[in-house]
């Protein structure tokens, strides 16, 4: 990866560290931040032990994907909101190499019910305020996953549905330029912003098969709130869930 391809400094962050490999790009994020002031963002070739949402493992082979974190310190806004504009600036990067991508709530992006990038976002808080929030973006950039039998079914590369080339310093760069736009401006866009993300969502009035603390539910998605969280309408009654994951 060609660091210095990439447009620096940028108003928001105001560093790049560049590890070949690393165990996660978000645990890194965590033990640089005694050290520093002002956002960073981590990049790796290889995450060891990369972290996925609820505990997973985030497949996370040498060279062929994408792996960063953000580190943002005191991001002056609600968790939700972060997860929220994250999604969009990264669904909007993507669109940039096929139209066809959509949101899975709450926020990874797949193509044709297939994943080609996720969020984790992990948090610090002091009197639940957010001090210190690490973005952790996985970008499928290139792996063959129809050799891959635990994946084949659930992953897709860019590679695999763009004719376009993909370098990764131009992705981080047309990313970073939707993100800062959206979080230096989220007050002032906020409503848009909310629109856009709960436009692109997928399943809307559509049966799904949702998974919260192990318990299976299935059931229309009935609405997308404006605090992020959805509508689940079982048989009789409708529930809103701001945690979960649609299957
Ligand atoms: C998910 O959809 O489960 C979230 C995946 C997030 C993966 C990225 S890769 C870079 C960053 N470092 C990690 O250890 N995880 C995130």
């Amino acid at each position: 990866m060609k660091i210095k391809n990439i447009i620096f400094p940028s108003s928001l962050f105001k560093k790049i560290f560049y590890y070949k490999s690393l165990d996660s790009t978000n645990n890194k994020a965590f033990s640089l931040k005694p050290t520093y002031e002002e956002n960073f963002i981590v990049i790796t070739d290889q995450q060891t032990k990369g972290k996925g949402r609820y505990n997973r493992t985030w497949y996370s082979p040498k060279n062929e994907n994408f792996y960063f974190s953000l580190a943002l310190f005191q991001p002056k806004m609600e968790y939700h909101q972060l997860l929220i504009l994250t999604s969009l600036a990264l669904l909007q990067t993507l669109q940039l190499y096929n139209q066809k991508l959509r949101i899975k709530w709450p926020n990874d992006i797949l193509y044709t019910h297939k994943k080609i990038s996720g969020i984790l976002i992990e948090n610090e808080f002091e009197n639940s305020i957010l001090r210190f929030s690490v973005i952790g973006i996985g970008i499928n950039v290139g792996t063959d996953f129809s050799q891959n039998k635990e994946l084949k079914d659930k992953a897709i590369s860019l590679k695999y549905i763009t004719q376009k080339k993909i370098k990764k310093e131009i992705l981080l760069n047309q990313f970073l330029k939707f993100f800062e736009e959206y979080y230096t401006r989220y007050e002032k866009y906020k409503n848009e912003i909310v629109h856009e993300w709960k436009k692109s969502i997928l399943y809307k009035n559509k049966v799904i098969h949702f998974k919260i603390d192990k318990k299976d539910i299935f059931g229309i998605l009935k609405r997308i709130n404006n605090d992020g969280s959805i509508i689940i309408k079982g048989k009789n009654i409708e529930s809103r869930y701001s945690f979960g994951e649609v299957q």
